[in-house]
């Protein structure tokens, strides 16, 4: 058999396991999309795009960020990002994914270690791949296990990489952020606070989860990521960090350095959703999308985030009622491992500031008649 008869076999063997994947259009109400705050749609930003291009914005970067490609749509993007998200220091790119991955494979230096939750997001799983560091894996949110890695593993003259999610994508659940540091700052660490779920929601005007530990701490011992395609409704990701820290990856990235810079437009339209956002209009679509999660919580249980999980264990009946809820008009997806764990398969209820309450009891009812 040829090596490129195995890309065939690969297939029918995801297919028999019920783990292949396809496209489908969205369709029906949303559940599933990361629009938490309805910015993707957001008549404000549409206007401000077409005028931007209208003036004569360019549509590409064409080029890298260390070449021609640095605009003042990013510059002053990453200005406003500093001043927002209270950080002496921004960079801008085009993905979450990239951001995460870029800090993970870049400032790690060889002698260090990685302590990661053990959800983190593969974003950041591949970076530490990547990485020179040795990484550790710890239980979910389990602080002994943590303790136990920190004393295993740290010593004074190594830094300490610590990886956690503020509200994890698939579980909704947040870090104790909080604890983990208490339990941090007797070693020589470095906390890297992905806030994809988190920014534009939660914290003060929406700035994420680890604005309290900022004010206390600055930032030369935490580092955040900012994902812009999820509450923000664009696309990107904005690393907060200290001076030396994010000139290190202007000058090491290789993610960074080698790839064309966003498109001018992103970075504006970024700009412009997160002054939109820590607006008025902001704090009430965010009140709204709290009470949805009140309701979500009372109906599913969980953790009360806008990310609720639902845990039906075996993939082939996970796809089923995922199916059968499409049928009935609600836009909702299976989640497979292994993107969760293995026996976890789970529908993923995404909440949206522009959901209704009835639509909100109506999927419950219809869910529930289905189990
Ligand atoms: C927790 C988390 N971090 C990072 C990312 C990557 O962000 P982006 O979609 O901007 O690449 C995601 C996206 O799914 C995510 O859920």
């Amino acid at each position: 058999m040829s090596a490129l008869e195995d890309f065939k076999t690969g297939l029918e063997t995801l297919k028999k396991a019920e783990r292949y994947r396809s496209l489908n259009l969205a369709d029906g109400l949303d559940l599933t999309s990361n629009d938490y705050l309805g910015m993707a749609q957001e008549p404000f930003l549409r206007k401000c795009a077409i005028q931007a291009l209208e003036n004569g914005l360019d549509i590409g970067a064409a080029g890298s960020r260390l070449l021609r490609g640095h605009t003042k749509s990013h510059a002053n993007l990453e200005e406003f990002a500093a001043n927002h998200f209270n950080a002496p220091k921004t960079l801008y790119f085009s993905s979450g994914f990239q951001a995460n991955y870029a800090i993970l494979m870049t400032l790690p230096s060889r002698h260090d270690v990685i302590l990661y939750d053990s959800l983190i997001h593969a974003s950041m799983r591949d970076g530490i791949q990547a990485s020179k560091a040795k990484g550790f894996k710890f239980a979910h949110n389990d602080l002994n296990q943590l303790e136990d890695r920190l004393k295993k593993h740290s010593n004074s003259k190594q830094l300490c990489w610590i990886c956690v999610e503020s509200l994890y994508s698939m579980d909704g659940d947040f870090a104790p952020l909080d604890n983990i540091v208490e339990l941090a700052k007797d070693y020589n660490f470095v906390l890297i606070v992905d806030e994809a779920h988190s920014t534009g929601i939660y914290g003060p005007h929406g700035k994420g989860l680890s604005q309290k530990l900022i004010e206390k701490l600055g930032h030369e011992r935490i580092i955040t990521v900012h994902t812009c395609g999820k509450a923000i409704g664009v696309a990107g990701g904005l690393i907060c960090a200290s001076d030396f820290m994010i000139q290190t990856l202007i000058n090491k990235a290789r993610p960074f350095i080698y790839s064309t810079a966003p498109m001018p437009l992103q970075a504006y339209l970024v700009q412009k959703s997160l002054g939109f956002l820590s607006g008025n209009e902001g704090d009430i679509r965010r009140t709204k999308l709290f009470e949805l999660c009140e309701r979500a919580k009372a109906l599913f249980g969980e953790a009360g985030s806008q990310i609720v999980p639902i845990i039906l264990g075996e993939d082939a009946k996970t796809l089923e009622i995922a199916k059968k809820l499409r049928e009935k008009g609600y836009d909702i997806r299976a989640i497979r491992p292994p993107t969760v764990p293995e026996s976890s398969a789970r529908l993923r209820l995404s909440l949206s500031s522009y959901l209704l309450v009835e639509q909100l009891n109506s999927f419950a009812d219809d869910f529930k008649k289905l189990t």
